[in-house]
């Protein structure tokens, strides 16, 4: 007999919350594809980006913020509306995401989860008592080429990753959009802090994925060039149990880029934007470089991952999948949305050791009281793959 794989979900209805860059440029191209989702409704506080949403959404009813959504949309009337996504800048996710739980819907949340960990950490357990999915917009995991490096690690090629280095280089902070306050990522009441607060959620989560484990430490410094209150320039060194990874941010660049490489006991992998690089030393006849016996494979390759555009268009449709798995599976406070906490515990502590002249800070004592979260991070040196 014929296995025939059917789609039992059924269509997901949703709002926008934050009408702004990454939910017009990232997120609606998914949602206008159809594709089981529909967006019924959108809240913005600017008129200009409630017009733009009306153009851009056949049929969208508009709200001037969260509240009057959540009244008109969902009231008493349970099941008309499934799910928030929310896209607001980070200052505001915590607030809207306690009120989509107190109405029953499931919520999508863009990277930074939260301003702090205390925020996240609340999101966490009401998406638990609400028995409602929380699900992070960590979309790197989903461009093509961090797929690839998934590949090369998964084959073996190069052996278990020791060592990290994640570079994420731009010319300047990323602009909201002109209708709004273009520069909230400059102020800290808004974003919560600077290039760590909105790049390292990405940075540290393939991390973890890459190092198979959780950090137990972190040294970190930060400078900021501009009269801004918000850091432009940051630098840190995780430990993990497995290894180490090492990571500069940067807004003051000379150009736009990301570099990482992951290190193996056989070889190794270069990330350069969309291209791939992976090095094996292979035994054999031969001597390759320092005398070490055998010769050096290298194979080159492109995935193409669309990295000069900041929406990552491309890369959501794969994420909202997984979010859609997630409520089809009832996992409510699933990996992502703990490593996302995981992700505001790093970037808050990495803030610490930077005030204290990059003194080593232990993660493990931040992690202590989410031991319920965290088992894995608290195995010490025992640490399993995740999952
Ligand atoms: N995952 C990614 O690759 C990625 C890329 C860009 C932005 N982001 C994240 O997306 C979020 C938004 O960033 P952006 O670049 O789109 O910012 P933006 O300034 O372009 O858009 C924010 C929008 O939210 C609206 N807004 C502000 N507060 C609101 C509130 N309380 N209720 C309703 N509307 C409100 C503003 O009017 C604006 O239209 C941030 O959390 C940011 O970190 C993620």
């Amino acid at each position: 007999m014929v296995a025939i794989s059917v789609n039992m979900s059924r269509q997901l209805r949703g709002a926008v919350i934050g009408y702004g860059f990454i939910a017009s440029h990232g997120h609606a191209p998914t949602y206008l594809r159809g594709n089981g989702v529909k967006i019924v409704a959108v809240a913005d506080l600017c008129e200009d980006q409630r017009r733009r949403a009306q153009r851009d959404i056949p049929g969208v009813r508009v709200y001037p913020d969260h509240q009057s959504l959540l009244q008109a949309e969902v009231g008493r009337d349970l099941g008309k509306l499934d799910f928030l996504d929310i896209a607001t800048p980070p200052c505001d996710h915590a607030r809207v995401a306690h009120a989509a739980f107190d109405h029953g819907l499931h919520v999508i949340c863009e990277k930074p989860l939260a301003t702090t960990v205390e925020e996240g950490r609340a999101m966490l357990d009401h998406a638990q008592s609400a028995r409602r999915v929380l699900y992070p917009g960590h979309n790197y995991k989903h461009a093509p080429v961090v797929k690839s490096v998934r590949q090369v690690i998964e084959s073996g090629v190069i052996g278990p990753v020791h060592l990290v280095t994640l570079q994420t280089f731009r010319n300047t902070h990323a602009k909201g959009v002109a209708s709004w306050r273009p520069d909230w990522r400059r102020d800290r009441d808004l974003s919560g802090g600077g290039i760590a607060m909105d790049h390292g959620s990405h940075t540290f989560y393939l991390a973890f994925e890459w190092m198979r484990s959780y950090p137990s430490a972190v040294t970190a410094y930060s400078s900021t060039r501009s009269g801004f209150d918000t850091e432009d320039e940051f630098g840190c060194t995780l430990t993990f149990p497995t290894g180490m990874a090492t990571a500069h941010l940067s807004w003051t660049s000379g150009m736009r880029k990301v570099l990482y490489t992951l290190h193996g006991a056989r070889g190794a992998i270069r990330v350069d934007d969309e291209d791939i690089e992976v090095s094996v030393l292979e035994k054999g006849p031969g001597v390759a470089a320092a005398g070490s016996p055998g010769v050096w494979r290298i194979e080159r390759g492109v995935a193409r991952s669309d990295w000069m555009d900041a929406s990552h268009a491309g890369w959501f449709g794969s994420l909202f999948e997984e979010f859609r798995g997630a409520i089809d599976r009832r996992e409510y406070v699933g990996k992502d949305a703990r490593e996302a906490l995981l992700c505001m515990q790093v970037i808050t502590r990495a803030y610490a050791s930077a005030r204290e002249s990059s003194r080593q800070l232990s993660l493990g004592e931040a992690l202590l009281p989410d031991s319920r979260l965290f088992p894995q991070a608290l195995a010490g040196d025992k640490l399993e793959h995740f999952a």
